[in-house]
């Protein structure tokens, strides 16, 4: 079993660079299947979830080549197989935008149900609707999505979300840009990974505009071409370190970010006493004094993001007062309320509402990551608790965290991996 210890009480000092972002690759290296030569990728996260989607492509018949560390070539032009690899994409989300990627390029698509964390429901109703308005049938067999565009090709057409969907408005994005015809996405999802995923397409010789608004046009083009594109930083990486240094203490430079994307955050942190400065591409934040209560409520961008709501919750742990936390995206967000109680924690959830009463002190404890995000929550409680705190399960904090161990490090947090024998573990399932 590998977990990370962390003895909290150090502040946090120094600067952190963040890496391209996890939501925007997991889409874009998907979308690179719709390419008829070379794709030069850049700024990709070193992370779990790439490593899979890489994977699953290359098992298609990509040819992927790394130029350096954050660089790849991914060439796609000989793939012929519509089918991918059970074992793999079932363990990511993202694996989703193949059924958009190979329905574009091949009219058809034969992709497991995807996987992911477990935040209550998660359907893909809206994929399928929007697939379907393109001219596909669409059908789940033997736990695979069975998508066929009985044309061959999928055509444009009017598409209505009945709810805010970044996978969605990703997913038949990805569909249209081959499409024969024009292609409308409303009530479309805005989040930044959306406008990356548009600007790598066009980028590649797309037709796509609106991408950042709620109406969406994709005029379909009869070939995408190569080209060089750099993935936009991680804005909710670089929300957790904002938040970590909120919760800890001390002064921290976060930089190689877009400062826009981080107001929703900045907001918030402000309103609890954190100072925040904007210096071109990188944010300044300070936290000397006490932490006050404020109320925080998810929402799709420009909302305050629902991917920053337990390292959110760990810091409203530490304000004076009570706060009151609404998730308005997913409706089981919350399983981490039980590993920050054993941490001390005055935290009550009833549906989609949390009450959480400030503490004066966190202690450290044992503590299991149950999903990605709450897994860096379980971190930024860990850096500012007193005493120890062991969180295991972190192979889901490394599907989405580049380097999460040596960059808190860099910032003089006392935390390290720590690998412990199967006898060990043993002994630990069984008392
Ligand atoms: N929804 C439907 N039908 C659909 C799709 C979504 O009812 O067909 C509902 C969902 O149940 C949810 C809401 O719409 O209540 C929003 O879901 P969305 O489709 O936006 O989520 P997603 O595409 O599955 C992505 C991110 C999540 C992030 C959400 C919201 C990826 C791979 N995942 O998920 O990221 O929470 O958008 O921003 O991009 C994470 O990174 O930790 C993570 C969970």
């Amino acid at each position: 079993m590998t977990k990370y210890v962390i003895r909290g009480g150090n502040p946090l000092h120094g600067e952190v660079v963040i890496s391209g972002a996890k939501n925007a690759a997991v889409a874009i290296i998907p979308a690179a299947l719709l390419v008829d030569g070379v794709c030069r990728i850049e700024n990709v996260p070193q992370i779990s979830d790439v490593t899979l989607i890489l994977g699953i492509l290359e098992d298609l018949g990509a040819q992927i080549r790394t130029v350096n560390r954050t660089t790849l070539d991914i060439d796609c032009s000989n793939i012929r197989k519509c089918r991918a690899s059970y074992d793999m994409a079932r363990q990511i989300r993202a694996s989703y935008y193949l059924v958009g990627a190979l329905l574009g390029r091949f009219g058809n698509a034969y992709v497991p149900m995807p996987g992911g964390c477990d935040l209550g429901a998660r359907p893909i109703d809206q994929h399928e609707k929007g697939f379907y308005a393109m001219g596909a049938r669409v059908q789940v067999i033997n736990g695979y999505i069975d998508a066929k565009a009985p044309a061959g090709r999928l055509h444009g057409a009017h598409i209505y979300f009945d709810v805010v969907s970044v996978g969605a408005t990703m997913n038949v994005m990805i569909a249209a840009v081959l499409a024969d015809g024009l292609t409308v996405i409303e009530n479309a999802a805005k989040e930044p990974h959306i406008v990356d995923l548009a600007n790598f397409l066009n980028s590649m010789g797309a037709d796509i505009m609106g991408a950042g608004t709620d109406v969406i046009k994709i005029r379909g083009v009869p070939r995408l071409c190569g080209g060089t594109y750099s993935i936009i930083p991680d804005q909710i990486e670089a929300g957790t370190y904002m938040a970590a240094v909120a919760a800890a203490g001390g002064e921290v430079t976060i930089q190689n970010i877009i400062p826009k994307h981080l107001d929703c955050i900045s907001a918030k942190l402000i309103e609890m006493g954190v100072e925040i400065t904007e210096v071109g591409d990188s944010l300044t934040v300070r936290r000397n004094g006490p932490l006050t209560k404020t109320n925080v409520k998810t929402l799709p961008y420009p909302g305050f993001p629902t991917d920053m709501q337990p390292q959110i919750a760990a810091v409203l742990c530490l304000a004076q007062g009570t706060s009151i936390l609404t998730e308005g995206v997913w409706d089981n967000r919350y399983r981490f309320a039980d590993e920050f109680r054993r941490m001390g924690a005055n935290i009550q959830v009833d549906g989609k509402i949390a009450v959480i009463e400030g503490v004066r002190q966190l202690t450290g404890a044992p503590v299991s990551a149950c999903d990605l995000r709450a897994g860096a929550g379980m971190i930024i409680a860990g850096l500012a608790a007193e005493g120890i705190t062991e969180i295991d399960q972190i192979y889901h904090i490394e599907r989405g965290y580049e380097d999460i161990v040596p960059k808190l490090a860099g910032l003089g947090a006392d935390i390290h991996v720590e690998t412990t024998s199967t006898e060990e573990d043993w002994h630990i399932h069984a008392v």
